[in-house]
């Protein structure tokens, strides 16, 4: 695997791989990965013949500076992984390459609407900080692929909305999200987690689980949302949000629409977990 920081050599490995007529695919992370980034890669190596993984810990992205300090940094580990798994380069930019003008200085990208809500209605400024570091990567990598996971359901949708508002030409590809036997998504937040609140986090997923089930059923979203939020507050969790939303793009989803998809949000102590479960209702 070769490893760069640096601008024109990536571009100069890429355009090397580009001129032998071999396809390219991008992981953009941000580094402390699991199973479920390595999900990521085996699916950019079934798309492609060149993966190219970034890991970037992106300022921009984070509503909080106690978050950003927190965010666990394992290069050493993540390389190794890497490696295991057959990636060909990894990219690791410094925040000067990405915002040589500080971050209040760089043009940034807004995709209305899926920028705002929920997710985005949570954690301002997210979002934007979401849009214009993936574009940034995809610009510098140029890609025929890239991946991301579902877990981060609004996340894969907004990339998609950027990439298609801003003719991009590359495919987008969202990968099932991968859970621990007890049904946690896995997720570099889990790492946080005391033992007792590992199994309590499992909890999350259940209840979506069981939400899932009421629905298919079709029990009325309102109704769905509010007895999941409930019984995830009875098992200690600080609910920001359970939403029933349209799969498509998120939007309230009416008694025709049958594609759905349950997002959470919930605190287990000072740690933010989200999740997601889709859902198709017989209409
Ligand atoms: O999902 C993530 O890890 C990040 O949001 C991403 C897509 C790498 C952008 O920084």
């Amino acid at each position: 695997m070769r490893e760069t920081q640096r601008d024109f050599e990536l571009r100069t490995i890429v355009r090397g791989w580009r001129s032998q007529g071999e396809r390219i695919a991008l992981v953009p992370t941000m580094g402390n990965l699991h199973e479920g980034h390595l999900s990521l890669v085996d699916e950019a190596r079934r798309r492609a013949d060149r993966v190219v993984v970034s890991i970037f810990v992106n300022p921009l992205q984070f509503d909080r500076p106690d978050d950003l300090e927190a965010y666990p940094r394992t290069l050493d580990a993540d390389r190794r992984a890497l490696e295991q798994r057959g990636v060909h380069l990894l990219f690791t930019p410094e925040v000067d390459l990405l915002y040589p003008r500080g971050m209040d200085a760089v043009t940034k990208i807004t995709v209305p609407g899926l920028s705002e809500m929920l997710e985005g209605a949570a954690r301002p400024g997210h979002f934007t900080g979401v849009a214009t570091v993936v574009c940034k990567l995809l610009n510098l990598v140029q890609p025929d692929d890239a991946v991301f996971g579902e877990k981060d359901y609004q996340q894969l949708l907004l990339v998609r909305r950027m990439v298609e508002d801003l003719h991009l030409p590359v495919g987008i590809h969202g990968v099932p999200v991968v859970r621990a036997d007890s049904g946690l998504a896995l997720s570099s937040r889990n790492n946080r987690l005391s033992e007792e609140e590992l199994a309590r986090a499992a909890r999350l997923h259940a209840v979506l689980d069981k939400a899932a089930g009421l629905l298919a059923d079709a029990a009325p979203t309102e109704a769905v949302e509010a007895a999941a939020s409930e019984r995830l507050e009875q098992q200690g969790f600080r609910v920001d949000y359970v939403a029933v939303r349209r799969a498509a793009d998120l939007e309230s989803a009416g008694a025709g629409d049958a594609d759905l998809v349950i997002l959470a949000a919930a605190w287990l102590d000072k740690v933010r977990l989200i999740d997601c479960v889709r859902v198709t209702r017989g209409v």
